[in-house]
């Protein structure tokens, strides 16, 4: 591996899901990491390293002495609601915690000479697209307001670095799946709506099936197709794009999925065969809201960052986060860390 040289960062959200094993892998790397995070979803046994402040995103005099107490090459942010179905009901939360705070996050950032930020943003900008797979360039036409929330703040960020010494990289994950390979950090949301945990929690005898909502689209069996790629090739993909902006490089937007597409039954099937147990399924009716099939182009940041993933198998993904939920059957709470 090439040498680098060591950075400083605010991992915003960091005690969450995907936040926790980017901390992870900075610290590994000898970084300096400070972690905010309201711990309103995260946890604070998911931050492995370097110093932790319990705080808002959109406090603006405590981002200050923040940024005023230790200098900030780059800001990554995770910090966001995240449930798409809760979006549509409580859309004025997901805009101010997502979008309106974030403004208060680059405010501050914009005070104090910080101008490198890293957003997670997701597939969701997409809305129903035209196309598979996906490639950046297609339109953004988000279909709730989660989506929504996410699109507006790239705008936002386009609109400030027209104006401002900004620059950026806007990440739009596709469905971040597995856990830390060491079994120390993984997946706990609160409620879980991802389909791998969802599926773990058969085995693990939190629930007697798993629900398949629709068989009849128009897929190879029936069942929804996506992405899935593995949250430490997500983390691999912030540290290379922090470094673009480090070096000096232009703001960017990049899709990252593994570019393969793998059906609901398929994942189901391979969690069978990982954890071996027989995890009923029962067929229910289509959401409203869902796809048939979601699969990015990666093509972009593959070329202009080399990023690659490690994990392009989706039952090795199914393997750490099964390693995870087996030794926290219940999250990061009642004990084990
Ligand atoms: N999980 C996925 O598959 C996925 C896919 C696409 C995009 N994303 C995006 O990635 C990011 C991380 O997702 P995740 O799955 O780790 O979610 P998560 O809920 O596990 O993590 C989000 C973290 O942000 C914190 N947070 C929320 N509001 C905050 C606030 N106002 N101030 C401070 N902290 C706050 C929460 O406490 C939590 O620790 C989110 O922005 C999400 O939209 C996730």
């Amino acid at each position: 591996m090439a040498k680098r040289s060591h950075h400083s960062y605010l991992i915003v959200g960091g005690a969450g899901y995907i936040g926790s094993h980017v901390v992870k892998a900075l610290v590994e790397r000898g970084d300096q990491v400070v972690t905010l995070d309201d711990l309103s979803k995260g946890h604070r046994a998911a931050v492995s390293g370097g110093q932790f402040i319990t705080g808002d995103l959109g406090d603006r005099q405590l981002l200050g002495e923040i940024f005023t107490t230790t200098p900030i090459d780059c800001v990554m942010h995770f910090g966001a609601y995240i449930e798409v179905g809760e979006s549509v009901h409580k859309p004025l939360e997901y805009y101010r915690n997502n979008t309106a705070k974030t403004t208060d996050l680059l405010l501050a950032m914009k005070e104090h000479g910080v101008d490198r930020f890293i957003l997670s943003s997701t597939a969701a900008v997409y809305g129903e697209p035209q196309r598979m797979p996906i490639e950046e360039t297609d339109p953004t036409a988000p279909t709730n307001p989660y989506g929504h929330s996410k699109a507006f703040i790239e705008q936002i960020l386009h609109d400030a670095e027209a104006a401002h010494d900004l620059r950026y990289v806007a990440l739009r994950y596709f469905n971040a799946a597995g856990a830390d390979p060491s079994g120390t950090i993984g997946e706990a949301h609160h409620p879980e709506s991802h389909l791998i945990p969802l599926v773990l929690q058969v085995p693990l005898g939190q629930r007697d099936h798993i629900a398949i909502f629709g068989t009849d689209w128009p897929t190879p069996d029936g069942t929804c197709v996506r992405d899935y790629i593995h949250v430490n090739d997500l983390a691999e993909a912030h540290i290379l794009a922090a470094q673009r902006l480090l070096d000096g490089g232009d703001s960017a937007t990049y899709n990252l999925g593994c570019e393969t597409g793998y059906s609901v039954k398929t994942i189901i099937d391979l969690a069978r065969e990982v954890t071996g147990h027989a995890i009923p399924a029962q067929e229910a009716p289509r959401r409203p809201g869902d796809s048939a099939t979601l699969v990015a182009s990666s093509a972009r940041i593959k070329a202009e960052l080399g990023w690659t993933p490690q994990y392009d198998d989706p039952k090795a993904i199914i393997e750490t986060a099964w390693r995870w939920h087996q030794g926290h059957p219940r999250g990061y709470e009642g004990g084990g860390d």
